[in-house]
């Protein structure tokens, strides 16, 4: 395993669930990943789908210990370089293109690409990736989907995202070819904004609590 699978392998095993946020308000970030850190969970993925992500993301890798800060929904090249400069730990794709392999190689933060067939995993393995994101988990095909890969596609890992919850997420967490999965449901909209930091890291311990 390559020293930056490696820490991208150390990063999702802090914990059994990722929170994915889309921050609309850079403000709220730093209280909100406070609330999931102090639940348990720490590595936390900010969409690049807002104009406050980048701001969000240096907020919380600047001012919240504990926090492994990450990107997600990363399209392109400027915005792989973009969410590394801000602070970004690791990087998440909703699949993968040339240019997106061809930034992450000229980059120490290790890359989560995105994947949801069969061929799209073979190509990833190709380009020396052994863990990746399964999405959108729930509408490709779910847990019984992704548990019909792990023995024709053994030594490959997935971060399952996309219609997950607490309710099915331990059938993705009991797959052998499961390291965690991601989720938006431990940052409903309406408590952050509430500012319901106590609601939130409930949501989050009930999350951790899936580990093990
Ligand atoms: C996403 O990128 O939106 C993630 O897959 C989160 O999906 P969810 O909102 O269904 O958890």
């Amino acid at each position: 395993m390559s020293a930056k699978t490696d820490k991208l392998l150390s990063i999702l095993k802090l914990q059994p669930v990722v929170p994915v946020l889309v921050i609309d308000d850079a403000a709220t970030a730093v209280p909100l990943a406070r609330a999931l850190v102090a639940g348990g969970l720490k590595a936390i993925e900010i969409t690049l789908r807002t104009q406050a992500a980048l701001e969000a993301i240096r907020a919380v890798a600047a001012e919240v210990e504990g926090a492994v800060a990450g990107a997600g929904t990363i399209l392109n090249a400027a915005q792989f370089e973009q969410s590394v400069e801000a602070g970004s730990q690791f990087i998440v794709s909703p699949g993968t293109t040339q240019e997106l392999i061809d930034v992450a190689n000229d980059h120490e933060v290790p890359l989560l690409p995105g994947a949801a067939t069969a061929s799209e995993v073979m190509g990833l393995r190709e380009e020396g990736y052994q863990i990746m994101k399964f999405f959108p988990a729930e509408q490709a095909g779910g847990a019984a989907y992704l548990k019909s890969l792990s023995s024709p596609l053994a030594g490959t890992l997935f971060c399952p995202t996309g219609g997950i919850s607490l309710g099915n997420a331990r059938d993705y967490l009991s797959l052998p070819n499961v390291v965690c999965v991601g989720g938006s449901w431990v940052a409903p909209k309406e408590l952050v904004a509430k500012g319901d930091w106590a609601g939130i890291t409930k949501l989050a311990a009930e999350a951790y609590a899936l580990k093990g």
